[in-house]
């Protein structure tokens, strides 16, 4: 490695770094703050640098920025979004494109196991707006008691009372129609909508709920539990995203924040003496930055990148930084504590018409124009997704306190000609052609089951210390047999909904060819089923809980309750990585009250 430093005061460097490849031309550090350019890409120092614009750090950019005496540098991996990426039922596309981070997971014993190489996909969004880009749009916020939980583990602050608010600090639900209006608020930035579609198949879902004894119920209402139209993240019938949302309606008007696109930050600068977090480096344009924070780096990367992030900057498991040659700064058990929610997407339900939708069956001019000029038809479905329902199983612990949650999908695979959604899912063709294939274009629907409370615990450990490689992605799906159990129970009531006399008038019939794996097992018996989920589960992509939050006597915890990381100054996690448990729904408003609530913290500690 050589350096070559041109430059007085403001220090040029060319390096040819190995390590890096080719990716870095020259590193620029800008030792003073009065001769740094005025055309630099950045500022000498900035009060605060947020790392990762996803759904945590839209927000806190956006709330950190109300202060008019205060810089904010909002530094993202990745790019802008595109007309594709609006529409809802396309979702699945994203996750093909370079919106997508693409890893997979380790080969396990437990799940994935009839999944290409037998790796589960680890979809995370590479955007402005970060997984809210790509993701199903779904808008749900946990059960009450989740919270109550998290602060029960001395987390105080967090009970369902404390963050309530904060939901709907964010919210416009001006649009949505069938809700529990005590529960929603009007005129925040994130808009939500429901599918602008009227279905068949949504209406036999809520009938065949009210048959089985549950009520209509909204989930984030008074009760989670019951069937429901889904409420999605929507405005216009377009994507409403974390950047839709949070980010672009300040475009021009706060001229102390900064964002900044495709710049990768590789490591946080931490003073090993007095442990102080003074600014990062990141590569843009082939160049590497040293740029200072004079209050606060604010590490918003999610729940794969924000412990990546961490361990390669000195926060860690202490033997597993040694392994790889990086100074321990702080011993802490950064990457533990991985949980997500598991989805079995596979079921296909036939009907003997046609009232479900395809990617084929939306290629007609008149729901394109339908969509483009009035944003409605079934190009506003978000992800495929009609409805919900929350449910508990046999194993159930409390009440009103729902372990599985059924998603009703306006088609099933056998319809993916495009082969989107197996992409998603990492399906085999040799599982298509078995399965799907003999079924192709007929009419049918899909209910995917999600386990709401795995007890399964993963991990995110590093390879190496090149932060421009994968960290290793250790899920352990289903690691706990009683993970297994739930899911079973789960797909016996997708079953038995499909099998409500809601559905009789349409001949509606489970698909029967049994998955490969298990034709050896008898049909719909718990061991198929068993088996089934150990194939071709994948995630919903609700990775939570590998910075956990948790109070100072807890060892295991990476952050505090106001998400400072232990040990360091002027340092915050502030994403899905901080739950201490993962909550019962879809985690992207979740996350985002977590950044509301995290504004507030970082604004009153700044206060005094
Ligand atoms: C396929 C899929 C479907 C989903 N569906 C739903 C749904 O229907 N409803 C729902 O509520 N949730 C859904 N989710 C989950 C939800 O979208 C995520 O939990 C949430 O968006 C994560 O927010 P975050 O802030 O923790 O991380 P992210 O939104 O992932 O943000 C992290 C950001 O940091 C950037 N970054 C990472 N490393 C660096 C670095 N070194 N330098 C600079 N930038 C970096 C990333 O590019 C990214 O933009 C889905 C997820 C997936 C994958
Ligand atoms: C900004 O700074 C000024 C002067 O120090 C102070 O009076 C004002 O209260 C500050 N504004 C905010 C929002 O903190
Ligand atoms: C669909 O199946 C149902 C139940 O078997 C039957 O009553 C109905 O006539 C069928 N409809 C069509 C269009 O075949």
């Amino acid at each position: 490695m050589w350096l070559k430093c041109i430059g007085v005061g403001l220090v040029v460097c060319a390096i040819e770094a190995q390590m890096f490849g080719n990716l870095i031309e020259t590193v620029r550090l800008y030792s003073d703050p009065v001769l740094s350019p005025p055309e630099a890409d950045f500022m000498y120092e900035y009060d605060f640098i947020v790392v990762g614009a996803g759904s945590g750090g839209s927000v806190v950019a956006n709330r950190l920025s109300e202060n008019w005496n205060w810089t904010v540098l909002l530094l993202e991996a990745g790019k802008d979004e595109n007309l594709l990426t609006d529409v809802p039922l396309m979702a699945a596309l994203q996750t093909s494109s370079s919106y997508n981070w693409g890893y997979k997971s380790e080969v396990m014993k437990s799940g994935c196991l009839g999944l290409i190489g037998k790796r589960c996909n680890i979809p995370r969004g590479k955007a402005l707006g970060g997984t809210s880009v790509m993701n199903f749009m779904l808008y749900t916020r946990g059960n009450k008691l989740d919270y109550d939980e998290w602060e029960s583990l001395g987390n105080k602050g967090w009970s369902y009372k404390d963050v309530f608010k904060y939901f709907l600090k964010s919210e416009d639900c001006s649009k949505c129609e069938s809700i529990d209006k005590d529960y929603h608020a009007n005129g925040g930035y994130l808009k939500i909508q429901h599918p602008q579609y009227n279905s068949p198949i949504l209406k036999r879902f809520l009938k065949a709920g009210s048959e089985l004894g549950y009520k209509i119920s909204d989930p984030n209402g008074k009760n989670h539990i019951g069937f429901s139209q889904a409420q999605a993240t929507m405005v216009n019938g377009r994507r409403c995203s974390a950047n839709k949302a949070f980010l672009k309606p300040l475009l021009q008007t706060r001229p102390l924040l900064q964002v900044t696109t495709r710049a990768r930050v590789t490591k946080i600068l931490i003073n090993p003496k007095t442990k102080r977090a003074y600014g990062v480096e990141v590569i843009k344009n082939r160049i590497k930055y040293v740029i200072r924070a004079r209050k606060e780096v604010i590490v918003s990367a999610g729940t794969i990148n924000s412990p990546h992030l961490l361990m390669l900057s000195g926060i860690g498991p202490k033997e597993d930084l040694e392994k790889v040659n990086i100074n321990v700064i702080k011993d802490a058990k950064v990457g533990h504590n991985l949980q997500d929610h598991m989805a079995f997407s596979t079921l296909a339900f036939l009907v003997n018409q046609s009232v479900t939708v395809s990617d084929a069956s939306v290629q007609n001019p008149s729901d394109v124009l339908n969509y483009v000029i009035n944003g409605k038809g079934p190009f506003t479905i978000p992800g495929g997704s009609l409805g919900l329902a929350f449910i508990q199983t046999k194993y159930a612990k409390k009440k009103d306190y729902p372990d599985m949650e059924l998603v009703l999908g306006a088609g099933a695979l056998n319809q993916d000609t495009f082969g989107t959604m197996r992409a998603l899912l990492g399906i085999p063709d040799s599982f298509n052609e078995r399965v799907y294939v003999p079924i192709t274009g007929r009419p049918a629907f899909a209910i995917a089951t999600v386990l709401m409370r795995p007890k399964s615990r993963g991990k995110i450990q590093l390879k190496d210390n090149n932060p421009l490689h994968w960290p290793k992605i250790i899920p352990n799906y289903f690691q706990n047999e009683d993970d297994v159990k739930v899911m079973v129970e789960g797909i016996k009531a997708a079953v038995a909904v499909s099998r409500t006399r809601a559905f009789a008038d349409l001949g509606t019939r489970l698909h029967d060819i049994p998955f490969p794996g298990c034709e050896k097992l008898r049909f719909e018996s718990d061991e198929y089923w068993s088996c089934a989920v150990r194939q071709v589960s994948t995630t919903l992509g609700h990775h939570v809980g590998t910075c956990k939050m948790g109070p100072d006597n807890h060892p295991d915890a990476v952050v505090d309750q106001r998400l400072r990381v232990k040990g360091i100054q002027g340092l915050r996690v502030v994403d899905g990585s901080v739950m201490p448990n993962i909550v019962a729904g879809h985690t992207n408003s979740v996350i985002m009250m977590i950044a509301e609530k995290a504004s507030d913290m970082i604004k009153e500690d700044w206060r005094r």
